[in-house]
């Protein structure tokens, strides 16, 4: 389908200002599992975890059957696009998205310098951001498409409310912003593990981390207001091999059992330090979960939210609300005229 794309004649990748070189310096050990410091992020960055969103990547592309939902398709084709993924991590989105749409720009920013630094495609840049801390380092209005996928272990809701914030400021007008994102959200049947969920959900609450994040991203994009159609669309996907194999959904939940099980793996420290499960207890807890995933096919569910900015709505309400004062104070002076004008030609 992309084949065709390539990049026009005067196109030049190389008009990005150099970046400062990222510091390495922002990591700590657990055990044998390497984190980020001072975050909110539950989860490592290392090597295994990395394995992990590969393959988790190459899922949701089967999903979806696409990398993203918003109509973006023409305007990255033709070139000159500016994209920016926000907490790319490993950047496996940002670069297959780079080699689809080589006539557009992409940019990746991370807290964490894990994508890559020196070999990467010419139209790609990456910048190490905490966007929490900072927000983001772009003026307003400065990119055309603004993606962020998979941060639901990453912010509190506080977190979420300023990132989605700034993620909306630099879009431009008539650009789009769009989200992926899992809630933790199963139909459970069997009431032990059904409690055991509902522990783990009170318990991310607990520390601000909201377990079904997708229609709080709705909200807070609404609560911009410059984005009036905010689309969402949701996929259930199996998490066992149960799907059916004529259209793929058995590979994938073959595929999405494994996601989940390793996804519990790399949480379990923090589960553990944090929320004081003991490791066995943890274990036997993700067993039973699984378990019942299988038994009752429950499925696991994804969204994409994605809406277009169709104006500064601060700007207009502001150039309203002057024009409505300039006509008043108009009318209001031709009020204050008119006995004068009159008296003047009565004498
Ligand atoms: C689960 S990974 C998802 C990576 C990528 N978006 C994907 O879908 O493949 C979450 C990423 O968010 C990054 N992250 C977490 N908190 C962040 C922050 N405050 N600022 C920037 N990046 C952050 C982490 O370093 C990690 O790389």
């Amino acid at each position: 389908m992309y084949r065709h794309l390539k990049p026009e004649k005067n196109y030049k990748p190389h008009d990005y200002v150099p970046l400062p070189p990222p510091n390495f310096d922002i990591f700590h050990y657990k055990g044998e599992r390497k984190y980020i410091s001072g975050l909110n992020h539950l989860l490592p960055v290392d090597d295994d975890e990395f394995d992990r969103i590969q393959h988790q990547h190459i899922i949701y592309y089967h999903v979806w059957r696409n990398h993203f939902s918003a109509p973006i398709h023409e305007l990255l084709s033709k070139g000159g696009a500016k994209v920016l993924d926000v907490g790319c991590g490993p950047a496996m989105w940002t670069l297959e998205m780079a080699s689809l749409y080589p006539c557009s720009k992409f940019t990746g920013i991370d807290v964490a310098p894990i994508y890559p630094v020196e070999i990467k495609p010419l139209n790609v840049e990456f910048l190490q951001v905490n966007i929490v801390k900072h927000g983001l380092p772009y003026d307003d209005n400065t990119f055309d498409y603004v993606f962020s996928r998979l941060k639901g272990f990453s912010y509190t809701i506080k977190d979420w409310k300023f990132v989605i914030s700034e993620i909306c400021r630099v879009c431009k007008v008539g650009g789009y912003v769009e989200f992926m994102e899992k809630d933790v959200k199963f139909d459970i049947r069997k009431e032990s593990t059904r409690k055991a969920l509902s522990r783990f959900e009170k318990n991310l609450r607990r520390k601000n981390i909201e377990p079904i994040i997708s229609p709080k991203i709705e909200q807070y994009i609404r609560e911009t207001n410059n984005f009036p159609i905010i689309n969402h669309e949701k996929r259930d996907v199996p998490t066992g091999e149960w799907g059916d194999n004529e259209n793929d959904t058995y590979k994938i939940g073959k595929n999405n059992d494994v996601i989940i099980k390793w996804g519990a793996k790399n949480i379990k420290n923090v589960m553990i330090e944090v929320f004081d499960y003991d490791e066995k207890q943890w274990d036997l807890i993700v067993d039973d979960f699984m378990k019942e995933l299988d038994e009752h096919h429950i499925y696991d569910n994804i969204h994409r939210i994605y809406a277009k900015k169709e104006t500064e709505r601060k700007e207009e309400v502001r150039k309203h609300k002057f024009n409505f004062s300039l006509l008043r104070l108009r009318s209001l002076l031709s009020c204050c005229k008119k006995p004068k004008k009159k008296s003047s030609k009565n004498n």
